[in-house]
């Protein structure tokens, strides 16, 4: 309900944190007990190459201002620091259930004191609280999408959901990031071994720690595609099996938000 919306702020060095508490959500979330090791195991795993396909994109927005970034399921925040380093007063709409994941990303801004001071930071506990408040509060478009290693979290149709319901508010030139791990047929058998062991240890420890209950990768690129979208440039790293595309907006809009 729009009357339940108290807003808490918090200044960073690079502008304001507007933390939406739009709806009481289950604490704590499963990320949280996944946040504290988080950056250590993907170093320890995969060095800096999911770093790399976050940043593959940055420099297509480098010194950009004004900008609106819907980013889901930031996590740490690695990214969401060098992008509002990268790029002035812009506007970062930020999807993170989880506060261990929060308050680091709020570390980081913390000890960055880069920018003027100028951008605004909007925090909510899920996309359908974001939804909500953009449809009442505010018009809200948005130039960039980010989901960094995030739809390995969900099956074919959470993922045409969240497409779907994100298109109406993006621009007519929007782009979107897209990072996650991949298993390219037809490749290497030991890349795709590798990449097939890795996956499974993957989900076995997040289902431990955190609770996810995906199981497998979902195919997502048909999925964009009919969605409106369309795969511009991609990027692969880690033998191929981290892979990196922005997309643009292909057609229409599509569907309104639910
Ligand atoms: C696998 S981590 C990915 C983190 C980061 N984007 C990256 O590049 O590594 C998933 C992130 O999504 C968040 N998350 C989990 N479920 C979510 C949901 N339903 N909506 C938005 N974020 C979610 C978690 O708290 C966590 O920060």
């Amino acid at each position: 309900m729009v009357s339940a919306d108290p807003v808490r702020t918090h200044r960073v060095p690079a502008g304001v944190i507007h933390e939406h508490q739009t709806a009481a959500r289950p604490t704590p979330h499963g990320f949280d007990r996944v946040a504290p090791v988080y950056s250590a195991l993907e170093k320890l795993v995969y060095g800096d190459a999911m770093q790399k396909a976050r940043e593959a994109f940055l420099d297509r927005v480098n010194g950009h201002g004004d900008l609106s970034v819907l980013t889901l399921g930031e996590g740490p925040g690695g990214f969401l620091t060098r992008l509002c380093g990268s790029v002035r007063a812009s506007r970062f709409f930020i999807i993170e259930p989880s506060s261990k994941m929060r308050a680091l990303q709020w570390r980081k801004l913390q000890s960055n004191p880069f920018g003027d001071g100028s951008h605004e930071f909007h925090y909510f506990g899920s996309l359908e609280e974001f939804l909500d408040w953009a449809r009442h509060r505010t018009p809200v478009t948005i130039d960039v999408v980010v989901t960094h290693f995030f739809f390995d979290m969900f099956d074919e149709d959470g993922i045409r959901g969240i497409i779907r319901s994100v298109n109406p508010l993006t621009v007519e030139a929007g782009r979107w990031w897209w990072a996650d791990f991949q298993i390219v047929p037809g490749g290497r058998w030991w890349r795709r071994m590798r990449a097939s062991v890795l996956l499974r240890v993957m989900y076995f420890f997040f289902g431990m720690v955190s609770g996810l209950r995906c199981r497998r990768l979902a195919n997502a690129q048909p999925l964009f595609t009919e969605c409106g979208w369309t795969r511009t440039t991609v990027k692969s790293y880690s033998f191929g099996f981290i892979s990196a595309g922005e997309w643009t907006r292909s057609g229409s809009p599509g569907s309104q938000p639910h």
